[in-house]
Parts: C-alpha cells; sequence; structure tokens
C-alpha cells in the first residue's frame, strides 16, 4: 500500500523554521532558496488541555490571501478561508470557535483520522493468524481509530516555509497496543498550503509490527460559507463507476457494485440534493450518503477524485488523491444540537466531508486492498485539495 508520490521535495523540507509565537516575520533567507512573497505560517496559543498541556494554532496563509488554521489538538482544521466569485474570502469548514467545543463533543470536525478512518466490524481483524480487539465506538463497531484516535491527541508540531508555500509538520507516536492496534506507529502529516490555491495534505507513518493503517482528513465543506444553510445545491461530480454498498452499521457488504443507473451515479456534476431522498434502500440505510465511492485510477499516482461546485458563490473544491477510495458523507447526522463557530447552528446536512482513503472495512475483506502497513515499510499517501471560482 505504500504511495510512490513525493510532492514536497526533501531539499524543501531543509527550510524549517520555528517561529516565536505569534510572530508573522518572514524566515531568515537560506543560501540558494528565496524567502516566499508574502506567504507565511504563524503560531499562536489556541487553549490548554485540561491536563495543561498547550495547544497551539498554525496559520498558513498564501500569496492570494488564502487561509488555513490548523491546531496541534486533533491537527484539526479549525477554519479554512477562500475567495467567492467577488474575492470576498468565507471560511468554508464547519468547527467551533474555541478548544472547548472541540473537546466537549465533535463529529469529527477537521480532524486527522486514524489508525483506521471509516469502520472495522464488531472492532475485530485477523492478521498473521492472530486476531485483534480493538475499541468500539459506534455501536458495535470500531470507527475513526476508536475512543481515543488521532483526532484527540495534540499533535507536535513545526512549520515550514518554502519558496512557493508554506506548511505545517504535524508529527504522533501512537503507541504499541494503543486503541487495540498492534506495533509503535510512527505518523507525521503535512499540511502545505501552496500559492497555486492548493493545500496538500500527506500522510506517512511507519511501525515496528505489522498494523493496519488508514489516515485521512475529516473537514466538513460548505462552499457557500460556514452557517449558510444545508449543502444541497452544491454540485458534487464524483470519478467513480463502482461504490461499496453497505449493510447494518454501515459496513461493507464486499461487493463493489455499479453506480450507473442510481442515485450513487455522480459522474457528471449533480446537486447533492438531488436524489438524495430517493427510494433507494442504500440511502434509507445510511440516512442519505454515507458510502466509499472506488476512484477510478491507473496505477498509484496522484489522480482526479471528486469536483464540487457551489452555483450562489462560485466556489469550487477539486479532489486528487493516491487513495483508492472516497467516503462521502452528506451530513445526515447533523440534526441542529451543536453550535459551532460565530453562534452557527449546524443543521441537517449543513456540511459534506469527502474522506479519501481505503475502503471501510478492509482487515476483514481480503478483496479489498490491503491497508496492512509493514515494518520495514513506509505508508504514504497524498490528497490534494484545490480551490478556484467558476464565474
Ligand atoms: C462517517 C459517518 C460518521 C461521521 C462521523 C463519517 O466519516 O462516514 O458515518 O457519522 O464520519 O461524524
Amino acid at each position: 500500500m505504500t504511495h510512490h508520490i513525493v510532492r514536497l521535495a526533501p531539499a524543501a523540507l531543509a527550510l524549517v523554521v520555528s517561529f516565536a509565537c505569534g510572530s508573522s516575520a518572514p524566515p531568515a533567507a537560506t543560501a540558494g532558496a528565496p524567502p516566499a512573497k508574502g506567504a507565511t505560517v504563524t503560531r499562536a496559543s489556541f487553549g490548554t488541555m485540561p491536563d495543561g498541556t498547550p495547544v497551539d494554532v498554525y496559520t498558513l496563509t498564501n500569496v492570494h490571501g488564502l487561509e488555513v488554521r490548523a491546531i496541534t489538538y486533533g491537527g484539526i482544521i479549525v477554519s479554512l478561508k477562500t475567495p467567492d466569485r467577488n474575492g470576498r474570502l468565507g471560511d468554508i469548514v464547519l468547527g467551533f470557535d474555541s478548544l472547548d467545543g472541540y473537546l466537549k463533543s465533535s463529529p469529527y470536525f477537521g480532524a486527522i483520522i486514524g489508525r483506521y478512518g471509516n469502520r472495522i466490524a464488531r472492532g475485530r481483524f485477523t492478521l498473521d493468524g492472530k486476531t485483534y480487539t480493538l475499541a468500539t465506538n459506534d455501536g458495535a463497531n470500531h470507527l475513526h481509530g476508536g475512543v481515543k484516535g488521532f483526532d484527540k491527541v495534540v499533535w507536535h508540531a513545526e512549520p515550514v516555509q518554502n519558496d512557493k508555500s508554506v506548511a505545517v509538520i504535524f508529527t504522533h507516536t501512537s503507541p504499541d497496543g494503543d486503541e487495540g492496534y498492534p506495533g509503535t506507529l510512527h505518523v507525521r502529516v503535512t499540511y502545505t498550503l501552496t500559492d497555486n490555491d492548493s493545500l496538500e495534505v500527506d500522510y506517512y507513518a511507519t511501525t515496528d509490527k505489522a498494523t493496519p493503517v488508514n489516515l485521512t482528513q475529516h473537514s466538513y465543506f460548505n462552499l457557500a460559507g460556514d452557517g449558510s444553510g444545508d449543502v444541497l445545491g452544491e454540485r458534487l461530480t464524483i470519478d467513480a463507476d463502482h461504490y461499496t454498498p453497505v449493510g447494518a452499521g454501515l459496513i461493507p457488504t464486499g461487493e463493489i457494485a455499479p453506480v450507473e443507473s442510481t442515485p450513487f451515479d455522480f459522474r457528471t456534476p449533480t446537486a447533492i440534493g438531488a436524489r438524495i431522498d430517493a427510494d433507494n434502500a442504500q440511502l434509507k440505510l445510511a440516512g442519505g450518503y454515507d458510502h466509499n465511492f472506488v476512484l477510478e485510477r491507473e496505477g498509484d499516482g496522484l489522480a482526479h477524485a471528486a469536483r464540487v461546485v457551489d452555483p450562489a458563490s462560485g466556489r469550487t473544491l477539486d479532489i486528487e488523491t493516491t487513495e483508492p477510495g472516497i467516503q462521502f458523507y452528506s451530513g445526515n447526522f447533523l440534526d441542529g444540537t451543536i453550535t459551532g463557530k460565530d453562534g452557527h447552528v449546524y443543521g441537517h446536512r449543513n456540511g459534506f466531508c469527502l474522506e479519501t482513503q481505503h475502503y471501510p472495512d478492509s482487515p476483514n475483506h481480503p478483496t479489498f486492498p490491503s491497508t496492512i502497513l509493514r515494518p520495514g515499510r513506509e505508508y504514504h499517501s497524498t490528497t490534494v485539495f484545490t480551490f478556484g471560482v467558476q464565474k
């Protein structure tokens, strides 16, 4: 499952700089590489954990004013500002104003998900003849890494400033036995904001015992802007001829089904809401879309996976990935009980997630692409989110 796409050249990584708290001063020039003009990465405090551990927020800004703010708790993207067709910046992700909101109860808003994004049936799998029992936190199943997944740990962070991008590198060590998983897993996740208006997410991991790994990013997008109601009018394209139907508990049945002539056919731009309430057993089971799509791809390089266009604001989002699948979740469990940023009440389907990943429950489906990382190999997966406007 190792991917070989290296988007951030090692030479560029040499320009790691540690800024003083809140400083926006550019780094000292380094021989051979001019400092970025206008792009900045800064650090500030975002509060403290109940045990006193400080949590920081890193703000990445590119030459066009796009801004990504990510915190060390869960690697959570707390805000993401992009311009609409009139050049007005708007925050296009759901979340909370302060750490408290994320600590109380968050449906994984903006977080890094691991060790395993999505579900593992009954929290059990057998690997190399040994059966492992994981924490169960979604009925009888294991979801998004368990009770305390990577979304709930404080990551170590380093800012990076390159010529045409700014980045923050998050690192975390998951101990042997963490949530039931074997092996000590060293994880590194990089958020890079480029001057081409892309947010590149690179995931790396190594282990000392074979273990499943399936890392993803769980931002809830609303391209019309956080707090502007449901996303049903936003037009989605997914480059998938097939998807993985689910049974009870949203566990894949193992079937790879064609999207043709179903509400799962997003091969041409279609409003998210156009067929969401159709008389379809899969939609009824999940209360809307909450399914993994099998991406059309050749080899394991970056391939275009999905595009979303908001006709009202003109904002567009394109997603490319090295992953074989993408979970499209239409925010069905949002029900108005969460009040987020600026007092916005998040109602039904007020945000969507497009989580690049391997298929759910792969450790129990030998026919699905493998998610097993072995000692001596490096996990590397890349997803690129590109923001634009349509006039
Ligand atoms: C899952 C949903 C789940 C949500 C958590 C998504 O990735 O597919 O079923 O409810 O995460 O809020």
